[in-house]
């Protein structure tokens, strides 16, 4: 017997769980529903209904059951899988684990067709597939209410960090590459998707918690219906511009003309679209951080303390080692180097993408000097 966070699963976990596994169960996503709870807790406590919430891909349930047990201000809980023995598996593990019966409802459904059929039906939908959610998207955005909450999980890295070209441009609409700062990149390709998905549906996806770990990326936030709002959100779906021999990056609005690099004038190259806006919302994360706290998330909580303060810096981030290859010395401290941006009047914060990565709205070209600088001295 399995126990998460007090809740009991009766499953057998393997080393590497796959599609194939019967019931599928994952310790690495435990940090992922540690958010996703502490996040819908928030969300549920500046709400004036009861919330009817959708575990769309539901597996053993572990989700939708923590939900229903550590989540207050839910009306229903509905869970959904459309594998028989996951089915099962999900009725016995909600018995076992005493939830209120008249809290939730389990289906056995193509997770489209459900959405499809709900239009409009839920406050909050959790999307949590096998690879890439692209596919579930466009029923999600039939199925959230007009106010409403969506979380997405992708596992599908290789592709979203640019690794797979092709695939990234035919799932995502994206022509990426494979860049130093490839998860932040993968992410906004992520977000963009989302965005766009909802877009079509007049509503607005609003991210209020993004990150990357391990073998996944978990995307948070608002959905609202408005024509306005999308129209004015677009200005947050652009192309990345980025020079290979010096560093410097920049994001550019899709109608604007690709700038050469200002800082080694050598032709810049370009990725997109992507989401160029901001992958946070401060406020926000810093209430799921205090709901974390209270129940006693320790990794949830340190982690949504680095993405509260890196989450306004929307230059993509950092990561000092390059700076190591650019300039051919050895690469300073990171506090030091930190400390050394600060002084010169720019933000700069350590990142959760990347031990060795900095957020800071600092040109790379500085940068670049403080690195020599710091190896003169
Ligand atoms: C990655 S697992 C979900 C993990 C779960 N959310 C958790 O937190 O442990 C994906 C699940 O989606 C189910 N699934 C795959 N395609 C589906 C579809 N089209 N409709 C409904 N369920 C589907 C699979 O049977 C599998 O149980």
């Amino acid at each position: 017997m399995l126990d998460e966070r007090g809740v009991k699963l009766d499953i057998s976990v393997e080393e590497e769980p796959t599609k194939e596994s019967e019931v599928f169960y994952n310790t690495d996503m435990v940090l992922n529903r540690d958010v996703s709870v502490s996040a819908l807790q928030a969300y549920a406590d500046n709400q004036s209904v009861d919330l009817k919430i959708l575990d769309a891909l539901s597996a053993t349930g572990v989700r939708g059951i923590r939900y229903a047990k550590q989540v207050e201000g839910l009306e229903k809980v509905v869970l959904n899988d459309s594998k028989p023995e996951a089915v099962e598996n999900i009725k016995n593990n909600l018995e076992r684990n005493e939830v209120d019966r008249d809290l939730y409802t389990v289906e056995e459904k193509d997770a489209n067709l459900l959405m499809t059929e709900n239009r409009k039906g839920f406050h909050f939908i959790d999307l949590d597939p096998f690879g890439s959610p692209t596919r579930f998207l466009d029923s999600a955005a039939r199925s959230l209410k007009h106010d409403s909450y969506l979380g997405v999980s992708a596992t599908d890295l290789a592709t979203l960090c640019g690794t797979y070209v092709k695939t990234c441009r035919r799932r995502y609409g994206t022509w990426n590459r494979n860049l130093p700062y490839c998860h932040e990149v993968g992410l906004r390709v992520l977000v963009r998707a989302v965005f766009e998905a909802l877009a079509k549906y007049n509503k607005v996806f609003r991210p209020e918690i993004s990150f990357a770990k391990k073998h996944y990326y978990r995307v948070q936030g608002k959905v609202k219906e408005t024509k306005k709002g999308v129209n004015r959100s677009l200005k947050n779906v652009g192309f990345l511009v980025f020079c290979e021999e010096c560093g410097y990056r920049r994001f550019i609005e899709e109608k604007e003309r690709r700038p050469n690099c200002p800082s080694c004038s050598e032709e810049t190259c370009r990725i997109g679209p992507l989401w160029t806006g901001r992958l946070g919302n401060k406020e926000k994360i810093e209430e799921t951080r205090i709901v974390a706290e209270d129940k006693g998330y320790e990794d949830a909580e340190k982690l949504l303390g680095t993405l509260r303060d890196e989450c306004e810096i929307r230059r993509p981030y950092y990561d000092t080692h390059n700076f190591g290859k650019i300039t051919g010395l050895p690469v300073p401290r990171l506090d030091e180097l930190l400390e050394k941006i600060r002084d010169k009047g720019y933000t700069a914060v350590k990142t959760h993408f990347a031990p060795t990565g900095i957020k800071t709205n600092c040109p790379a070209e500085d940068i670049r000097e403080m690195v020599v600088d710091l190896n003169e001295n």
